[in-house]
Formats: C-alpha cells, structure tokens, sequence
C-alpha cells in the first residue's frame, strides 16, 4: 500500500509488476533478497500464496492451528507480509512460531527456510476467480492506477506483457516443480476451492501437516470462526488495524473490502463466452505439462 496519494508508477523487478508498497518502491530489488537472505528458524511457517487466492483466510487457519485454539489473532497478517513491511527486521521480535506470509515467487523465498526443511503452506485457486479478485482488489486500492473496467484490467495486466507478481501461470508452474522436487514434504497445497468445500478436512490435512494435536472440535470450531461471514466480521470488530494505518490512510477502508464476496464461480459474471474461450486455450497451452487440476466450480 502507499501512503502519500501520489499516482503509483510500475515498478518491476525480475519480470514482475509489484504492488507499489513502500519497500518495493523505494528499492525492489533490496526486497527481494532481504526476502531471500532472511535468517530464518526451523519452525517457522510461510505462507506462499499468489495474491487473491486465500492467503488472508488460510493464514488466519494456520494461526489458530499453530495456538491449538480458535482465536483470532488481533494483528492482521499485513504485520508478517515480507515485502510490505516497513522494516524486514521487525519479524525478529516476532515469538514461535511465526506465521510468515508473502506472494514472492517461488525462486525468491527465504533460501535458509528451504535449507532448514522449514513448512510452506501454498494456497492454489483457479485462476479466473483470482482474476476477478485481483481486478477488485486493484479497483478498490488502486495499486496500478485506475482500473476502467474487468476486460482492459483482464487483457491489459491479468494477462499483460508484465504481469502481477509474474501472473499466474509462471507462479503456479513454479510452485509445482518446487514441490514436484520435495522429497522432505515441506510444501502443503490447499485449493482454495476444496477448502471452502470441505473446510474441516481442509483443516484437520493442515493441522496433521503442521504437527499439531488438535481435537475435533477445536477444528471444528477453527472452520466456522474462519468462515466467509465469521471472518469477514471479525475483520472489522477484533483486527486491529492502526498498524497499517500507519502505512496508508485508507488501509482500514481497504481491509475492509479484502473479504468481498469468497465464493468460487464469480468468474461467470465477469467473463464473456470469447473471453472464457480464450482463457481455456491459453490454459491448455501454458499448462500442457502440468498435473494441477484447478476447480472451477
Ligand atoms: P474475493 O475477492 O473473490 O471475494 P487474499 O487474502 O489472497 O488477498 O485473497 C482474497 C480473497 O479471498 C477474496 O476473494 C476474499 O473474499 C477471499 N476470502 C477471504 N476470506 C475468505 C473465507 N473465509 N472464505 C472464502 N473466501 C475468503
């Protein structure tokens, strides 16, 4: 997020287009290695998750599940997400086990997290719902600018020369070699889709992933607190969010229209058929190799 109201130039990096939050602006690059030097312990857990695709809801799952009780954390996950925060030492105050987040590629995360057989929980959703989360997202905060409608943001950045954090399709490529090549097990994915689904198998896979004990009814309890409308509520009565406010001024207004709608299938009333045409066939060929069966129901 930026905080001073000046329009967002592109930055990008690596062949990525980034969100125009502070540390990105000022120097990308520095980012991205402090993300990729970061001295990490064994337990800790990250969150790699392209954006738009869960990462608020399951983090706040992991949460529950790493404190063995259904309570939410007051802190949003803003105050763990490695390329926005202020200062990347700030996570060394930060108790066991920390709940980690951010969006960077594969290639780009803590390289002794990956040395250590440290846990990475992925969160994969099909990707014409994260299209028209993102298109939302960047509607609301206006992260790259003015956003005219679902089809210039769709054809423009979505699919665009330089795309958010590389698109979709390079991260979710990545991300399965890197697990493809996981002898030691360290990366979970969940489908957003089969979480929402099946939140309480969802939860116990997780749960047994990340060597905690927890009863039933904890997890139980954990799924209804972390539903759409529990979470959505609790967002604005339990976080707190003057942290960020610190950061942008309209961060709270923005937190506010992070939980929209969490349903899956809202692709349908933003795609045309040609666009959903065009969008299978560019799946088919940039997928051919691949083994992910994306939901879109
Ligand atoms: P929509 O814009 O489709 O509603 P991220 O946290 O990675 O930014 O992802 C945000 C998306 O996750 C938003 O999707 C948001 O509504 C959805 N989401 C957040 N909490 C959810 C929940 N408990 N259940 C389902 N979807 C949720």
């Amino acid at each position: 997020m930026e905080g001073n109201g000046e329009p967002p130039r592109l930055i990008e990096f690596d062949g990525m287009a980034l969100p125009p939050f502070l540390p990105l602006k000022q120097d990308a690059k520095k980012r991205f290695e402090e993300i990729r030097n970061l001295e990490c312990r064994k337990d800790d857990v990250i969150l790699a998750v392209f954006p738009k695709s869960g990462t608020h809801w399951v983090w706040e799952i992991a949460c529950m599940l790493l404190k063995n009780k259904a309570e939410y954390t007051k802190e949003t996950k803003e105050f763990l997400f490695l390329e926005a925060i202020p200062d990347i030492s700030l996570v060394d105050n930060i108790p066991s086990p920390r709940p980690l987040n951010t969006h960077v590629p594969y290639r780009w995360l803590p390289k002794q997290h990956i040395e250590n057989g440290g846990k990475i929980i992925h969160v994969l959703r099909n990707p014409k719902d994260v299209a028209v989360s993102m298109y939302h997202h960047f509607d609301n905060t206006k992260e790259f600018g003015e956003v005219p409608d679902f089809k210039t943001f769709y054809e423009a950045q979505y699919l665009g020369p330089v795309k958010p954090f590389g698109g979709w399709f390079a991260y979710e490529k990545e991300f399965e070699e890197a697990e493809a090549n996981d002898t030691r097990g360290t990366i979970f994915t969940v489908h957003y889709e089969s979480m929402k689904k099946n939140p309480i198998e969802e939860t116990k896979r997780l749960a047994k992933f990340l060597d905690v004990d927890v009863n039933d009814e904890i997890i139980a309890e954990i799924a209804e607190k972390c539903s759409f409308r529990k979470l959505k509520e609790a967002n604005a009565t339990v976080k707190d969010h003057s942290r960020l406010s610190k950061l942008h001024p309209n961060a709270r207004e923005i937190m506010m229209k992070m939980y929209r709608k969490g349903e899956i299938g809202d692709w349908k009333n933003h795609f045309t058929v040609a666009m959903n045409e065009q969008f299978d066939a560019k799946f088919k060929e940039e997928m051919k190799d691949s083994k992910i069966q994306v939901q879109y129901e």
